[in-house]
């Protein structure tokens, strides 16, 4: 209920005013984002690289509304990747892409979505790195694996996302559970009708170990991005034998665990940068009551 309530909120412009002004959200959303800038993102990249972590970064921004703000974000990765290249960090980081932020949900989104993702991937592949393309709501998801199969066709290397709430997802899996396929398999974090998402969180946590079974027993590279103890020991049981899979988790949720799984080798960051904030914030709150009493508490206390 509380989960609903905060997914709503993150939908609304009027909440989002109201967060977006308070003064005292900002150090509390510093936790889970790396800060403003594009030398933020660099300098946290930098971070977790010295302890061992790899890392995709995102351009925070889901509302894009016209073709000028998708033509923004494409040349805030463009730079972004340009610097990952000058600075070292290419062969650390990569980069993760919502499709409505690049234009998916513009006329002719789909269209305008594959055209400046593709100019991400351009960039990406002279920055010697990859993309991996997020996942939203169950609305889009036919149609970021339309975009995913175009890409793919000339950089195979392109990463998808699949979200274990979704009944179709084991079958995405699959189909997705192919040689050199990159596939993020996490639990999803939007707002979903019962018709298509499994509503109770024990069938999402039974779907999510069959995902993984299907993917660690399949040809592709699973990446595994759960914060959950449960499933982390059992991909570590899947994996045992497996060369080609990684975990993977969010900037700000867990730090000790990630440093303990990079001493594996095989642990990537998901680090969240810019000013459009609000919304992955508020996913980050109704995922988890302790990160909304961390934010209230932080409110009260200022
Ligand atoms: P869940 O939230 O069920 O938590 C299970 C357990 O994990 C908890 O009981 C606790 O033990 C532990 N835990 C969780 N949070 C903790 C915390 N803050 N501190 C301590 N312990 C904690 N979603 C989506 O819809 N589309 C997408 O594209 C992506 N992309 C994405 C990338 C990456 C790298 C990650 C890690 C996640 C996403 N997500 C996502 C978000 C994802 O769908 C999901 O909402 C969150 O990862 C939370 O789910 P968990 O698997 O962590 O389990």
């Amino acid at each position: 209920m509380l989960r609903t309530a905060l997914l709503t909120a993150a939908g609304s412009p009027a909440c989002r005013s109201l967060v977006e002004r308070s003064p005292l959200t900002r150090p509390v959303v510093r936790r889970f984002v790396a800060g403003a800038g594009v030398d933020d993102a660099i300098t946290v990249t930098r971070e977790l690289a010295g302890s061992g972590r790899l890392v995709t970064l995102d351009h925070l921004g889901e509302d894009t509304t016209d073709a000028a703000m998708a033509a923004a974000t494409v040349k805030a990765y463009v730079e972004l990747l340009a610097l990952l290249a000058d600075s070292g960090l290419a062969d650390r980081a990569e980069v993760s892409v919502k499709l409505s932020a690049v234009g998916q949900r513009l006329p002719d989104g789909d269209r305008v979505a594959l055209d400046n993702a593709r100019r991400i991937c351009e960039a990406a592949a002279a920055a010697g790195t990859t993309v991996t393309l997020d996942m939203e709501d169950h609305t889009t998801t036919d149609a970021t694996l339309g975009v995913l199969r175009e890409l793919r066709a000339d950089f195979p290397w392109v990463g998808a996302v699949l979200q274990a709430y979704l009944k179709r997802t084991e079958q995405d899996c699959r189909d997705l559970a192919y040689p050199g396929s990159r596939v993020r398999l996490c639990k999803g974090a939007y707002s979903e009708p019962p018709s298509v998402a499994y509503p109770d969180k024990s069938e999402v946590d039974r779907s999510y170990v069959r995902c993984l079974r299907v993917l660690m027993a399949g040809e592709g590279y699973p990446m595994v991005a759960t914060h959950d103890p449960r499933m982390i020991a059992i991909a570590a049981e899947l994996g045992k034998d497996r060369p080609g899979w990684e975990y993977q988790m969010l900037y700000g949720i867990r730090d000790a665990e990630q440093r303990r799984l990079a001493g594996g080798g095989r642990m990537r960051v998901y680090v969240p940068y810019g000013d459009e904030w609000y919304g992955y914030f508020m996913r980050r709150l109704a995922e988890r009551p302790a990160n909304l009493a961390f934010f209230l508490r932080a409110l009260l206390t200022g």
